[in-house]
């Protein structure tokens, strides 16, 4: 059996103070092996985002464990979980959060160098020529298309070689067939390098593409299942 590279266990956490306080995850287990992709679904207000921003340690619990790789990020310092994040979290955002005074090739390029990764340039080079941007690396994202500022996001995510790729609505904010587009190339990549993917989605189309779902309400999950051979049929043309 596959190792879980995604062990929560108990995960607890409340956001915001007093009357403004709310229990956002209570008590969450969840287990995740290597190499799996996961779609979290759930009405909006559920702790989707929350789950996620946990997994990649930019969350901290109140109570319980995280394990990522076996390493437990609910025991590390905030130094610690940073330097284990950029190593093994690549993350996606709906909106993506490329920074806009630079091109696409330093987009990807700057956190590598920050990280004091070898041939940083040459890397992200590779990486968008991967994504089809090998025409783009000049551009800055005021001058890209949205679904072209999402393949920077998901070659800058990428580039680190995670282990874990985490994705909150990375077509939210896509027309339909350049979000479709964009799933073809994190689902590509998965299966390419053999990476974990775990995405909140509210398109079930999307959802039901992962190897497995995850629903959520009001900070509890609800439901954890594959999706239905018929409805992943339909989803995914051979
Ligand atoms: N910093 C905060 N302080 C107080 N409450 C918060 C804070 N952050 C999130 N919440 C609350 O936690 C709940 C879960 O938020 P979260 O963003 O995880 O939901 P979500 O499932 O991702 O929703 P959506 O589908 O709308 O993105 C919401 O009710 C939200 O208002
Ligand atoms: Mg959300």
């Amino acid at each position: 059996m596959a190792k879980s590279i995604i062990d929560l266990r108990k995960a607890d956490l409340t956001l915001g103070q007093a009357a403004a306080s709310v229990h956002v995850l209570k008590g969450i287990d969840l287990a995740i092996d290597a190499g799996e992709s996961v779609g979290i679904v759930g009405p909006s207000g559920s702790g989707k985002s929350t789950l996620l921003m946990v997994l990649a340690g930019l969350e901290r619990l109140d109570s319980g464990e995280i394990h990522i790789d076996g390493a437990g990020l609910h025991a590390m310092s905030e130094d610690e979980v940073a330097d284990f994040r950029g190593r093994n979290i690549g993350i996606v955002f709906q909106s993506f959060h490329l920074i806009p005074n630079m091109t696409a090739l330093e987009n990807v390029a700057v956190p590598l160098e920050l990280a004091n990764v070898k041939d940083a340039f040459e890397i992200a080079r590779r990486e968008l020529v991967a994504v089809g941007l090998g025409e783009r690396l000049s551009h800055y994202p005021g001058q890209l298309s949205g679904g072209e500022q999402q393949r920077v996001a998901i070659a800058r995510a990428l580039a680190p070689s995670p282990k874990l790729l985490i994705a909150d609505e990375p077509t939210g904010n896509l027309d339909t067939e350049t979000g479709r587009q964009i799933a073809d190339l994190l689902f590509a990549k998965q299966a390419e390098r053999g990476t974990t993917l775990v995405l909140v989605t509210h398109d079930p189309a999307l959802a039901a593409r992962c190897s497995r779902q995850v629903a959520m309400r009001s900070g509890e999950i609800v439901s954890d299942a594959a999706p239905l051979p018929a409805a992943a049929g339909e989803a995914v043309p051979a």
